[in-house]
C-alpha cells in the first residue's frame, strides 16, 4: 500500500521546523564507524563530479554530513520548493550568495546533462511518486555523472516513534504514516531501479545522542507527526507532556539516546 501523500509546502513554509533538526543532527549525532566512512567517501566522490546540483536543499546544511553544504562549493546550485527558506540560507551567506532557485524536484529548470553529480537528501520521500524525480535527476547528470540520494530506515527512532504512537493514542491524536515511507531504506532502491544502470544501497547506523528528554522535545515538537497530531496548540502541549513522562520513565534524568539509521544510495549510468 502506497503511504497516503502528504504536501510538504506546509511542513517547510518557514525555515525554524527544519532549521531545530538540522541542529539536532548537526549536535547529537553520532554514527558508527563504517557510516562515518561512508559519509567521507560519498563526499569526496561528489567532489570528483562537479558542478554539484543540491535538490530540496532545505536550509542549506544538509540533515547528515553526506556531500556539502550550500556555502561549501562554488560550483553548487541548490534548489527547493520553499521560498522562506532559501531566504534564510541568502541572509546567512557571509560571502557572495550560493546559486539557490526555487525548483520543483519533479520537473528540474536545467538542461539534460549540465551537473556531475546530484544530490537528494532526505527529500524524494515528499515527492507523490519518487521515481518523478529520479527520472529528472538522471537527465540532467552526465553520462559520468553521479546521483545521490539519502534517507531514513522505517524503524528509525523506535524510543520517540513508540513514546508518541502511545500517547497520541492514549490522547486521542491523529497517527499518520511516517513522512520517509514513500522512500525510505527498505523502499527506496526499487524506486531508483528504472533511472539508473547501477543502484548501489549502503546502510548508515547511529544514535541522536540528547544529553536529555528536554533536548529530544524540543526535536520531537519540531517533527511533522507531532504538528499533524492535534489541530490547537493546547492539544499538542498535553501531547509533549505525555511523550515527556514516557521517555523520562525510559531515560529517566540522563541522556536520552536515539536510535537512528537508513541508507545512502549510490546511483550512476544515467538512463534517459
Ligand atoms: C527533510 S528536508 C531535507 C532538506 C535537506 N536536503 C537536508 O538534507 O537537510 C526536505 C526538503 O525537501 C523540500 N521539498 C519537498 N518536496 C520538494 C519538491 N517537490 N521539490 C523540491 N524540494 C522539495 C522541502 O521543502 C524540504 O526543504
Amino acid at each position: 500500500m502506497p503511504a497516503p501523500f502528504v504536501d510538504p509546502r506546509p511542513l517547510y513554509e518557514t525555515e525554524s521546523p527544519l532549521s531545530t533538526r538540522v541542529g539536532a543532527f548537526g549536535r547529537y549525532l553520532v554514527v558508527d564507524e563504517a557510516s562515518q566512512s561512508l559519509f567521507d567517501d560519498v563526499t569526496r566522490e561528489v567532489a570528483r563530479h562537479s558542478p554539484v546540483l543540491d535538490i530540496g536543499c532545505g536550509v542549506g546544511v544538509p540533515l547528515l554530513p553526506v556531500g556539502p553544504a550550500a556555502f561549501d562549493r562554488p560550483d553548487m546550485v541548490a534548489g527547493d520548493l520553499s521560498i522562506r527558506q532559501l531566504r534564510s540560507i541568502g541572509m546567512a551567506a557571509s560571502g557572495p550568495p550560493p546559486g539557490l532557485l526555487q525548483f520543483d524536484a519533479a520537473r528540474l529548470p536545467f538542461r539534460a546533462a549540465s551537473f556531475g553529480s546530484a544530490l537528494a537528501r532526505h527529500m524524494l520521500y515528499h515527492l507523490p511518486d519518487p521515481r518523478t524525480a529520479a527520472a529528472e535527476a538522471a537527465r540532467v547528470i552526465r553520462d559520468d555523472g553521479l546521483f545521490v540520494a539519502t534517507t531514513n530506515s522505517s524503524r528509525s527512532r523506535p524510543e520517540l516513534q513508540d513514546a508518541h504512537t502511545e500517547a497520541a493514542t492514549d490522547l486521542g491524536g491523529r497517527l499518520v504514516e511516517r513522512m520517509s515511507t514513500n522512500f525510505d531504506a527498505e523502499s527506496g532502491g526499487s524506486k531508483l531501479a528504472g533511472s539508473f544502470l547501477e543502484v548501489r544501497a549502503e546502510p548508515w547506523s547511529g544514535v541522536l545522542a540528547f544529553p536529555g528528554v528536554d533536548e529530544v522535545l524540543d526535536y520531537y515538537r519540531s517533527a511533522a507527526y507531532f504538528e499533524m497530531a492535534f489541530d490547537t496548540a493546547a492539544d499538542r502541549a498535553r501531547l509533549a507532556g505525555r511523550v515527556a513522562e514516557i521517555l523520562r520513565s525510559r531515560f529517566g534524568d540522563g541522556p536520552a539516546p536515539l536510535t537512528v539509521g537508513g541508507a545512502v544510495f549510490i546511483c550512476t549510468g544515467p538512463v534517459r
